[in-house]
């Protein structure tokens, strides 16, 4: 299982975003990690992934463990082969000038050659839609498509957990409902999810457990019903209003910090 242990992390030594973050996502279940711009989800990954050195963040306290193991200070080329995590970052990432297939082979680095085109095909039977794109350079695929080849990519580096920063960021809501359906289908098939997203309804429906992390420290978790009919994620994230003149006012408050509503 992987898990991380009181967190905590700064850039350039003196900005502190995670402030001792501990939550879990267990083996085959889908986590989702709700929170405001800013909060700390996308730094959250990068801390898991190996990745802060490269943005001048450091871990100054905790852990990140698989099955036991700290990954703490694992290089992201040694948590994708050897510890078989892998990471979508929220811009989706491909090669602009590259084919589709080209993507899919350049995103297989770490497996065997004779792997390769059974790889490719099982992608494919994922995504049919990436079939008849095979020759066309990424650069001209829709944001949907380049979604698609993402986690297609992904999917070729043969991962038992996958990262996903905001799959549905941009997205039409039909391509939207479409990609949850696929994050479900992969999650039955035995992969691990660690799921941040905004889109907490989406999220919290594909969902076994969330958190909620606010200002780097988890504020809120439990299983993703317990979260659908929670108070402040109902008001907060899933925009359904309720509450006493209290919570109202507690909640426009909230509200004003909130860069995203
Ligand atoms: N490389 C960096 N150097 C300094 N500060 C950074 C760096 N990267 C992020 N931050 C700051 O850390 C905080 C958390 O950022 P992070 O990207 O983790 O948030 P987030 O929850 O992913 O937000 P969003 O929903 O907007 O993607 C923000 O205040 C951000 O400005
Ligand atoms: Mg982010």
């Amino acid at each position: 299982m992987l898990s991380v242990e009181n967190l905590r992390v700064v850039y350039q030594e003196v900005i502190s975003v995670l402030q001792g973050v501990s939550l879990k996502v267990p083996d085959g279940e889908i986590t989702v990690l709700l929170g405001a711009n800013g909060a700390g989800k996308t730094t959250l990954l990068r801390t898991i992934f190996g990745l802060l050195p490269v943005y001048d963040g450091k871990i100054i306290e905790g852990n990140v463990f698989l099955d036991g193991v700290s990954l703490n200070r694992f290089h992201s080329s040694v948590i994708v082969k050897k510890y078989r995590i892998t990471y979508i970052l929220e811009e989706r990432p491909v090669f602009w000038y590259l084919t589709v297939d080209q993507n899919l082979k350049a995103a297989a680095f770490s497996r065997p050659n004779r792997e390769i085109s059974g790889e490719i095909a099982r992608v494919l039977k994922i995504f049919p839609k990436l079939g008849s794109l095979m020759n066309t350079k990424a650069g001209f695929l829709s944001g949907g498509e380049q979604q698609m080849l993402t986690i297609g990519m992904a999917l070729m580096t043969k991962p038992k957990i996958l990262l996903l920063d905001e799959p549905s960021l941009g997205l039409a809501p039909l391509i939207g409902r479409e990609l949850f359906g696929i994050i479900r289908n992969l999650n039955r098939d035995g992969l691990t999810i660690f799921l941040v997203e905004q889109n907490a309804h989406a999220a919290l429906s594909v969902a076994a457990r969330g958190y909620v992390i606010e200002g780097g420290r988890i504020v809120l978790d439990g299983t993703a019903q317990e979260l659908i009919h929670n108070k402040d994620v109902r008001e907060f994230y899933l925009g359904v209003a309720g509450g006493d003149q209290q919570r109202f006012r507690d909640a426009k408050r909230y509200k004003r910090r909130k860069r995203w509503l």
